[in-house]
């Protein structure tokens, strides 16, 4: 099981951000939560929900859930040492995998005919998450390296948890009910 755990104080912003995760993962079945002081930290774990039964687009989502391992392996870190090539790097290897992943999966759509409106509104949130994807990495990593790594995993993090569990569960739906897997 991979388990990543992240904490942060700071804008009251923030801190509502990582409460409502922290109540979203009280319901989860796999997720342990954990306050020290004042201090929020957030185990969390790849959770059966997120199987889509299709073995390859499982593989890639535990590929990603790894990329975002990496940012906050970074932003655990804490130090005052300039990461900026290692950040530079995990941002880079999550673009480029979400690209590829991304790829993936509307050739997947298209090849087993899913619904042409469904599939084009799933493109669209895809094309929303590499334009975001693509600005977090291209950003001016030097003015705040936590900001910048915060900012990503939360991002990476909105995705795992919206993203494949609801819009990427449609087309799982629609293409093992026809027995792909
Ligand atoms: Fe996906
Ligand atoms: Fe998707």
């Amino acid at each position: 099981m991979q388990i990543y755990c992240f904490f942060a104080i700071g804008t009251k912003r923030q801190t509502f951000l990582l409460y409502f995760m922290v109540d979203f993962a009280e319901k989860s079945r796999y997720s342990r939560i954990i306050t020290y002081k004042r201090q929020v930290c957030i185990v969390f774990a790849w959770k059966e929900q997120y199987g889509s039964g299709i073995a390859e687009v499982d593989k890639q989502h535990r590929h990603l859930v790894q990329l975002a391992g990496n940012l906050y392996e970074l932003l655990q870190l804490g130090d005052k040492v300039d990461r900026y090539d290692e950040i530079r790097q995990v941002l880079g290897e999550l673009t480029d995998y979400t690209i590829y992943h991304f790829g993936y999966e509307e050739e997947l759509m298209q090849k087993n005919n899913f619904d042409p409106a469904a599939f084009k509104l799933h493109q669209a949130e895809h094309a929303a998450f590499v334009h975001k994807v693509k600005l977090l990495a291209e950003q001016d990593i030097d003015a705040d390296q936590n900001k910048v790594l915060m900012d990503a995993l939360m991002f990476a993090i909105g995705w795992i948890e919206k993203h494949i569990l609801d819009t990427d569960m449609k087309y799982a739906r629609y293409l093992t009910e026809r027995g792909v897997r």
